[in-house]
């Protein structure tokens, strides 16, 4: 009787959680069990494993094989499971050296051909292996991922046969190399392309300037999405710990491609039938969703009335805390979720309110009741509310190019670089994250400028909320003027852009 063990890892959230594989091979009526708490995906490993050792011209031993994922009150799911059971079992059979195999965590899936696929989380478990003082065994497009992550020595093998050959001595695995972590410069859509809309893109600045939200109103075709989608181009690259954890998360997803890492903030643009698992993380895997793909980057929810309305309340929580919590049947998950909301919406459903000739026939009530979508606490979180009313087709032909991305996107980092020295390294990112207290002692509100807050404060019945939005997006401008204090001008600025009803037209 012989008991084989190999390490892999389970997923909470974007950790990763030690489970061993171990096999027993012990004489009986030949079976092939699986226990250990697995789901559907996990209990199909049989069937590949089988296969894919087939494959290699390896059959099972005519024995009762058990495999048991321990520990077996942890819920284990997904098809990462395939390689270490594939290599535990290959171990209990003297296929593969065991006190080799014992300074490695492996994950991959298994095609029937012996293929190793790639997973989801390989670099949370090339982290955590790397802690446990392991190396990692995993597919060979994710050996970048691991080797970057990992201290231990990484096996990126393509299919199985590989990985028998490496160990025999045979053809030895080369290391994969990490990627290179330089911060690419932004690939995207250029500001200048927008043409006309300076109030708006003023707002775009203060917006990526602070981390703020920001809400655009106005008919369709006035250049809202086009704005929204060069927001990403104003914000400063990650700094390595925050591509980490981005990473991190879209690893967990999956949805980290080739090795590489994230290191510029993401765009998220979610479509509005998206339901409330796809948005705020869950489903039957318990993934993260469209926040968490969007931290410490931008989350733009176009035609933001039509989102389904519980997906809609569902964000105030995270946006507020900059964590998505996801009930499980068993636990809890916590997914990192500190993004940047950008919505866009239509005045009314059709779009056409405001402009007289098109208006149907329930105008203005229609806008009241496309705006009631929204719930209050919601709107109240949109730091930037601003009407974008469309530039007249003649003038776009007339109008000169705007000013690029880049000298804006420099104003942009120097009034963050002003926040980072104010809240230092370990305080909040922005001035969006600073919270009351962090803020009130960094603040600096000048007498007139308190003054100015207090009195629109009451006659706008700002709630205490929408009180410390405008302390922020005030902060935020003063940043961005290098004033060390906050004057009445910049708290006036900031007033101007809370939402308030029946709408300002805009000028
Ligand atoms: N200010 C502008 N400068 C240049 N092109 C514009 C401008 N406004 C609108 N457009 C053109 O109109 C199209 C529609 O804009 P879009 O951003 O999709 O509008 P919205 O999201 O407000 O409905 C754009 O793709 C662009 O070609
Ligand atoms: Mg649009």
């Amino acid at each position: 009787m012989s008991l084989a063990r190999v390490s892999t890892f389970a997923f909470s959230g974007i950790e990763a959680v030690p489970v061993e594989v171990q096999v027993q091979l012990s004489p009986g009526l030949p079976q092939f069990a699986l226990v250990g708490l697995a789901d559907k995906a996990v209990g199909e490993s049989r069937e590949r494993v089988r296969a894919a050792l087939t494959g290699l011209g390896l059959s099972l031993p005519a024995k009762r094989v058990l495999v048991n994922l321990a520990p077996a009150d942890l819920a284990k799911e997904g098809s990462h499971y395939d390689l270490p059971i594939a290599l535990a079992l290959m171990a209990a059979m003297d296929v593969l050296p065991r006190e080799e195999l014992a300074g490695f965590a492996a994950l991959g899936e298994l095609s029937l051909d012996g293929a190793v696929l790639p997973v989801a989380g390989v670099l949370p478990a090339a982290l955590k292996a790397s802690e446990r003082g392991l190396g990692l065994i995993c597919p060979a497009p994710q050996g970048g991922e691991a080797a970057w992550a990992g201290r231990g020595e990484v096996l990126a093998t393509p299919d199985l046969p590989a990985l028998l050959n490496h160990f025999r001595g045979l053809q030895v695995l080369a290391p994969p190399a990490p990627p290179a972590l330089d911060a690419a410069a932004w690939q995207g859509p250029c500001l200048s392309e927008v043409k006309g809309q300076e109030s708006a893109k003023r707002a775009l600045e203060i917006a990526a300037a602070g981390g703020h939200n920001l809400l655009m109103l106005g008919p369709p075709g006035a250049g809202k999405s086009m704005l929204a989608a060069r927001l990403p181009g104003l914000l400063p690259p990650l700094t390595p710990g925050e591509a980490l954890e981005l990473s991190l998360i879209h690893s967990v997803a999956g949805l980290l491609r080739g090795g590489a890492l994230l290191t510029r903030p993401p765009f998220r643009d979610p479509h509005h039938s998206a339901s409330q698992a796809a948005l705020i993380g869950g489903g039957n895997r318990g993934k993260p969703g469209e926040i968490s793909l969007a931290h410490h980057g931008v989350l733009f929810l176009d035609e933001w009335p039509e989102f389904p309305r519980p997906a809609l309340e569902a964000l105030r929580q995270p946006m507020e805390t900059g964590r998505a919590v996801i009930a499980r049947a068993n636990a809890h998950v916590a997914y990192p979720a500190r993004f940047q909301c950008v919505a866009a919406m239509n005045p009314c459903r059709c779009g056409h309110l405001g402009d007289a000739p098109r208006e149907c026939a329930r105008a203005p009530r229609c806008g009241e009741d496309y705006l009631d979508k929204l719930s209050g606490p919601l709107i109240d979180r949109m730091d930037l509310v601003i009407e974008v009313q469309a530039v007249p087709a003649a003038e776009l032909a007339r109008a000169p190019r705007g000013e690029p991305t880049a000298p804006i996107a420099a104003r942009v980092t120097e009034a963050r670089a002003r926040q980072r020295s104010r809240y230092g390294a370990d305080g909040p990112r922005h001035n969006a994250a600073a919270d009351g207290a962090a803020l009130e002692a960094t603040v600096s509100l000048e007498r007139p400028a308190r003054q100015l807050l207090e009195q629109a404060a009451e006659r706008m019945g700002l709630s205490a909320r929408g009180f410390v939005r405008t302390m922020r997006v005030s902060r935020t401008i003063a940043d961005l003027a290098g004033s060390a204090s906050v004057g009445r001008a910049h708290v006036a600025e900031a007033l101007a852009y809370r939402f308030r009803r029946p709408l300002r037209k805009a000028a």
